[in-house]
C-alpha cells in the first residue's frame, strides 16, 4: 500500500504535500518528504498522519510519501525517504522480497525499502543505475528516486504508478486522483518500465533500457476528488451517496449493457465470485441472488482461493469483485485462472490493475470512496449483482432504493440503539442474505470502533457459540426475509432466555416485539444501511476516526 508524489515545479514541497492528502487512503501511519534545496537532498519525515509534517521549502523537487507499515515498526527512523548517502532519496510503495540479499551494507530502517537508496548508492548517477537497480529488485514496486542533480526517477513493477506533465511541470502519483486540478492527461506505467523526468518532462524505459513512446489516457470525470460537503466524515458521507450511485446504476446497466455477462453467466457450468473483504461478502450476497435464479455458484476468499487446490474448467466463469482493483490477493486469484476459463470484474476503478487484466470489466460506479471502510461501493456491488439476476430472472430487480429521508431514519435509529450499547464484544446474527449482511456489519464495527464483533448464522447457535451468551450479551440480529423471520425469532429467543440484550433490525416488527429493541427497516437494503450507520455510531461515541481506522489502509497491495 503506501501512497507515493514526485513532483517538479514551484512550490515542489506543499504541492507533493497537498496531493499526498489524497493518498492518505493508502495508508498513514507516518509521512515524509525529500527534496533538494542549496544543491543538497534534505529530507524530513515524522509519526502519524500528513498534517503531522510541516515543511517550509523553495525547493522545486520534492518525492513524498505516507506509509502503511509492511517491514518494520512505526516510526520516525522507518518512514520514508530513505537515503544511503548523498546522492539519492527514495520512496517505494510495495515490498522488495528480495531485500536481504540485496543489502550491500547495515542500513539504518528495519525496511526492505532502504536496500533500494543503498543500490542507487552503489551503481552511482544517472538512468543506467536505475535501471540497474530496477533489474535486481524482486517483489512489487513502485520507487521514486530523487537524484541530488534534481532529476525524478521513477519504476514500476507490480505496484500502481502514474505520471501527469504540464508546462514544465510533472506531478507522479500512485492514484490519478492527484492529477484532478492538474491536468486533465496523464500516463500509467506499465509493469517493468521506467522513467526520468525534470523540467523539460518525462521519458519513459524498459528495464532493458529502450525508449518506450506512451500514448496519454484522459482523467475520467467519476474520478475527481471529492470533498466531505457537509458532513464530518467521509463514512458518512459515502453512506448518504449511495442514493445518486444507484440511480447512476440502474441507469447504466440496461439489458443491453448487460447481455454479454448475462449470457456468459447462463452458459457457465458454474459461476465463482472471488474477492476480499467486504468485495467477499458482496460475493457471498450475489450467490445467495444468483442461486435463487437457477445459477450454480460459489464464493471464494481471494487471499485461500489463489493458494487452494480448486480448478476451474474452461466453462466456468470467474467473477472477480474489488472497489480499487488494486488488492494483491484478488490479482493473484486472477493470474490463478487467467487463460483458463472467462474473468469478468466487478470493480469501481476503470483504470485498475484488475480492469484491465480481465475479459470482461463492469462498472461498479459508486464514484470515489474515500473512507477506509468500503460502504457504498458494498452497496452498489450488491445492487448490480440484484440487477443482473433479475435479467436472468426476466423478472424486476427486488433490491429498493435508498433515499435521503430513509437514510435520515435509519441514522437516527442507529443513535439509539448505539446510546445504549457500551460493551466491547457484539454477536450479530443473521441467515442467508441477512447473514451477509451480520458478516458485513461486524466487520465495519470491528473496523471502525475496535469492538470485537462476530457473526455467526443464526441457525448455528445451539450448535456451539450459544455457550458464550450470559446476562447483558450484546446480540444483533437481521431479520428481513419472509421465510425466516420465525427462525430468527426462536434465535432471538433463545439468546434472551440467557439474558442477552436483544437489537433486531427487521421488515417485520410486529413479529419481534417483546424480545428487546426492534428497528423497523423498510427494505434489505435498508438494513444493510443500518449496519454501516450502526458502526459509524459506534466509532463516533468512542471518538475513533471511522475514515483512517487504525493499522488499515484502502488499497491492500500487499500479500
Ligand atoms: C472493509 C474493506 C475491506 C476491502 C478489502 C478488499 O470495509 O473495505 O475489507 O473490502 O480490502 O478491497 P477491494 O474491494 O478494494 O479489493
Amino acid at each position: 500500500m503506501c501512497g507515493i508524489v514526485g513532483f517538479i515545479g514551484k512550490n515542489a514541497v506543499s504541492n507533493a504535500m497537498e496531493k499526498l492528502r489524497l493518498l492518505q487512503y493508502r495508508g498513514y501511519d507516518s509521512v515524509g518528504v525529500g527534496f533538494v534545496e542549496d544543491g543538497e537532498i534534505r529530507i524530513e519525515k515524522a509519526v502519524g498522519k500528513v498534517d503531522e509534517l510541516s515543511v517550509k521549502s523553495e525547493s522545486v523537487r520534492a518525492v513524498a510519501h505516507t506509509r502503511w507499515a509492511t517491514h518494520g515498526k512505526v516510526c520516525t527512523r522507518n518512514a520514508h525517504p530513505h537515503a544511503s548517502g548523498e546522492n539519492w532519496a527514495i520512496v517505494h510503495n510495495g515490498i522488495i522480497e528480495n531485500y536481504s540479499e540485496l543489502a550491500t551494507g547495515k542500513t539504518v530502517s528495519d525496511t526492505d525499502s532502504e536496500v533500494i537508496a543503498q543500490l542507487l548508492e552503489k551503481y552511482g548517477n544517472g538512468l543506467g543505475s536505475v535501471i540497474a537497480c530496477a533489474q535486481k529488485l524482486e517483489g512489487a514496486f513502485a520507487v521514486l528516486a530523487l537524484e541530488k542533480s534534481g532529476k525524478i526517477y521513477a519504476i514500476k513493477q507490480k505496484s500502481p504508478l502514474f505520471v501527469s506533465e504540464k508546462n514544465g511541470e510533472v506531478v507522479f502519483a500512485s492514484d490519478p486522483v492527484c492529477f484532478c486540478g492538474f491536468s486533465d492527461t496523464y500516463y500509467s506505467f506499465c509493469d517493468k518500465e521506467c522513467a526520468v523526468a525534470d523540467e523539460n518532462g518525462v521519458e519513459f524505459y524498459s528495464f532493458s533500457g529502450e525508449r518506450i513512446a506512451k500514448t496519454p489516457q484522459t482523467l475520467a470525470v467519476e474520478y475527481r476528488a471529492s470533498e466531505k460537503g457537509d458532513f464530518d466524515t467521509f463514512m458518512h458521507k459515502e453512506i448518504y451517496d449511495i442514493p445518486l450511485a444507484q440511480s447512476r446504476i440502474e441507469q447504466t446497466y440496461l439489458p443491453a449493457f448487460v447481455s454479454e455477462v448475462v449470457s456468459d453467466i447462463r452458459h457457465a457450468d458454474e459461476v465463482w465470485f472471488i474477492g476480499c473483504g467486504t468485495a467477499y461478502h458482496a460475493c457471498l450476497f450475489a450467490v445467495c441472488v444468483f442461486e435463487k435464479a437457477g445459477v450454480r455458484c460459489r464464493a471464494f476468499i481471494a487471499s485461500e482461493f489463489r493458494y487452494s487446490d480448486v480448478v476451474p474448467t474452461k466453462n466456468t466463469l470467474c467473477v472477480f469483485v474489488s472497489q480499487s482493483g488494486e488488492t494483491a490477493d484478488t490479482l493473484g486469484a486472477l493470474e490463478k485462472v487467467a487463460g483458463v476459463c472467462k474473468t469478468v470484474a466487478l470493480t469501481n476503478v476503470g483504470y485498475s490493475a484488475l480492469a484491465s487484466a480481465v475479459n470482461v470489466c463492469l462498472p461498479t460506479l459508486a464514484g470515489e470512496e474515500r473512507a477506509v471502510a468500503s460502504t457504498k461501493a458494498y452497496a452498489c456491488q450488491i445492487f448490480v449483482f440484484d440487477i443482473l439476476a433479475s435479467v436472468l430472472n426476466n423478472a424486476e430487480p427486488v433490491m429498493q432504493k435508498l433515499d435521503k429521508n430513509g437514510l435520515d431514519y435509519i441514522f437516527e435509529e442507529a443513535k439509539r440503539v448505539v446510546k445504549s450499547f457500551d460493551k466491547n464484544e457484539l454477536f450479530v446474527l443473521g441467515r442467508k442474505a441477512d447473514y451477509v449482511t451480520a458478516l458485513e456489519c461486524a466487520l465495519k464495527v470491528k473496523e471502525v470502533s475496535y469492538v470485537n464483533a462476530n457473526a455467526y448464522p443464526t441457525g448455528e447457535l445451539k450448535h456451539g457459540f450459544i455457550a458464550l451468551i450470559e446476562e447483558g450479551t450484546e446480540v444483533l440480529i437481521f431479520a428481513t426475509d419472509p421465510i425466516l423471520y420465525k427462525k430468527s425469532l426462536h434465535g432471538a429467543r433463545e439468546c434472551k432466555s440467557r439474558g442477552a440484550k436483544i437489537t433486531v433490525v427487521t421488515t417485520e416488527p410486529e413479529m419481534f416485539e417483546g424480545v428487546g429493541n426492534v428497528v423497523k427497516v423498510s427494505s434489505y437494503l435498508c438494513s444493510v444501511a443500518f449496519a454501516f450507520a450502526f458502526a459509524l455510531e459506534c466509532a463516533k461515541k468512542r471518538n475513533f476516526d471511522p475514515d483512517m481506522p487504525r493499522n488499515l489502509a484502502k488499497s491492500v497491495t500487499v500479500e
